[in-house]
């Protein structure tokens, strides 16, 4: 039996059930920062002088934020923030952009390497 459109219909099916699990965590259709508290004020506060991107696409602790924060302050001309406005900000960026385990994979074992073509040194 062959029912038309049905294999197209069940192709589609897998990325239906998708849809709401990614519709769930808002984001910003301009910056592309995700949209929980805080947002705003970071929106405001750090895409004067770069695209959010540069935000979004980094990670890491309070204490790694606030580094980055210190670094431009020194060095990029950005500043000094209000310390409410800073602790919001870290809050965020903590939070929504915190600490990733490496997107990398583990080492291989030396066992399963490919033998080396090349002369060592002792
Ligand atoms: C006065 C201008 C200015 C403002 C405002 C500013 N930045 Fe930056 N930021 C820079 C410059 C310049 C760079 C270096 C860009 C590059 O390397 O292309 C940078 C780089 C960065 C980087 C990349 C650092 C790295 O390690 O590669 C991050 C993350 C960042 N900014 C986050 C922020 C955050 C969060 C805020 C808001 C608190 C902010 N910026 C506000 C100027 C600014």
């Amino acid at each position: 039996m062959r029912i038309p459109g049905l294999k197209a219909a069940l192709c589609c099916l897998p990325s239906l059930l998708i849809l709401p699990t990614v519709a769930a965590q808002s984001v910003d259709a301009t910056t592309g920062l995700r949209k929980e508290e805080g947002w705003e004020t970071v929106r405001a506060t750090c895409t004067e002088c770069h695209s959010a991107q540069l935000i979004t696409q980094n990670s890491g602790s309070r204490a790694v934020w606030q580094s980055r924060i210190t670094w431009m302050q020194d060095t990029q001309g950005l500043r000094q923030l209000d310390p409410e406005e800073e602790d919001v900000i870290l809050t965020y960026l903590s939070a929504q952009y915190g600490p990733r385990r490496s997107a990398r994979r583990a080492s291989l074992a030396a066992h399963l390497l490919p033998t080396n073509p090349y002369p060592v040194a002792e």
